[in-house]
């Protein structure tokens, strides 16, 4: 299974072998654009003056990378598939919800899965993407496969057949693990769906997608992860609706691009109470201007699709870009925030994530909030910070119990104490 993993993620990582660095010493040096002057160039000093400048700022990374999200009103139908209040060993009650959207039939609609720890009422809830299918997180067997295209992440078609899920792929996931037991023992609830629901994660997918439903060419308004934050946001929507979690304490998690996803959607949609990036790197929690790992080049040209068009015009000059990966981190102010990289996972850029969230402090600050409490990226296994957190954890790519254990800790410590 390692091997696996190790190949998928290297694959993009031997193509541009010639551009990668990671010699923290060779980075050039490079300014941050300052964190507390706002779009009108006038100096930040308050929460209120920070609120005032969010909109503005919010649009320039839509602009620049993620794309414009367009208005989109479709009437939206909520359908239970089915309930069990005995899931999970009877510890929790699992709904799944297809959420369709009348003016785009030629989806699918989104699949969402949730579970709710029984012996708590209305817990906080963690709401994010899944690479392969809600069936293939766990061995329920009542989850419904997904029958729609996905990347031949796993090269094993007993798994993945045409670019489909097999029925031997449930809880076979080789790219993220949502440990649902555990989950549900510490009190919190999960919610779910795969992200090719809204969007298949190739480079033509937009055609077979909602862009494609919305008329919009790939390379204008907005991007692959501008979608895929949207629909997101459209599963937060449905949690509004049900009685039994707490939508106000919403966490959104993602892991690698998903991170990408959840980082934009919770940027732009304030209704989530939190956001936790699971080593999202470029396009997500790292430094655009640090030249280690994976870069701005690259990223554009293994994923054209991710971003907007707009972004690809910065090849080369990536300083010209207004802002920092540091600002999208103050656009998350002031909820709680949670960053983990991974010591195997270089091409992440652990320490230009790390660097992120420590420059986006002043902005926390205004709020009162405090900030990571050390100054440079913490040795492994040592995750730092309150009210926002860090983690350097050892190993590769992935999301593991280690990275889990922090997470519910820091949901319980955090998000769920607040008002
Ligand atoms: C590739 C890509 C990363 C991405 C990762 C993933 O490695 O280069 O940017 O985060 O895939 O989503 O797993």
């Amino acid at each position: 299974m390692k091997k696996i993993i190790c190949i998928l993620f290297f694959i993009p990582q031997m193509l541009a072998a010639q551009n990668v660095n990671y010699d923290e010493a060779r980075i050039p040096a490079y300014t941050l654009p300052d964190i507390l002057t706002g779009i009108d160039n006038k100096k930040i000093t308050s929460a209120a003056q920070w609120e005032a400048n969010r909109p503005a700022l919010v649009r320039l990374f839509a602009e620049n990378v993620y794309g414009i999200t367009p208005e989109i009103k479709s009437r939206v139908k909520y359908k239970i598939i089915e309930t069990n209040n005995n899931a999970l060993g009877g510890k929790a009650i699992r709904k799944q919800v297809l959420i369709t959207f009348e003016d785009f039939p030629q989806l699918n609609g989104i699949n969402l899965l949730l579970y709710i720890p029984k012996h708590i009422r209305k817990p906080s809830v963690f709401i994010g993407l899944n690479f392969e299918g809600n069936h293939s997180l766990g061995n329920d067997p009542d989850v419904l496969i997904t029958q729609n295209w996905m990347v031949d992440f796993q090269k094993n078609p007993e798994h993945i057949f045409k670019n489909r899920a097999t029925l031997a792929s449930r809880g076979k996931a080789v790219v993220e693990t949502w440990p649902a037991e555990t989950i549900i023992s510490k009190g919190f609830a999960m919610a779910t769906a795969y992200y090719g629901d809204i969007e298949p994660d190739h480079a033509e997918g937009w055609k077979a997608g909602l862009r494609g439903c919305l008329n919009k060419t790939e390379e204008t308004e907005w991007s692959a992860m501008g979608a895929w934050a949207w629909q997101l946001s459209r599963m937060l929507d449905y949690l509004e609706t049900d009685n039994d979690v707490n939508s106000k304490k919403a966490i959104v998690i993602g892991h690698s691009r998903l991170g990408k996803a959840a980082f934009w959607a919770a940027a732009q949609d304030q209704r989530f109470a939190a956001f936790i990036s699971n080593e999202s790197g470029e396009g997500g929690a790292a430094l655009k201007r640090r030249w280690y790992g994976e870069t701005h080049e690259i990223i554009n040209k293994n994923f054209p699709h991710w971003f907007s068009g707009k972004y690809k015009t910065y090849a080369g000059s990536i300083d010209a870009l207004p802002f920092d990966q540091h600002q999208l981190f103050g656009l998350i102010a002031p909820r709680a925030v949670y960053v983990s990289s991974a010591e195997g996972d270089q091409w992440a850029d652990p320490n230009g994530e790390f660097l992120a969230l420590k420059n986006a402090e002043p902005v926390f600050a205004l709020y009162g909030k405090n900030g990571l409490g050390v100054d440079a990226q913490p040795k492994v296994d040592n995750p730092v910070g309150s009210d926002i957190r860090y983690h350097y954890r050892s190993g590769k790519h992935h999301m593991t119990a280690y990275d889990w254990e922090q997470y519910l800790k820091f949901a319980a410590e955090v998000v769920n104490k607040r008002k």
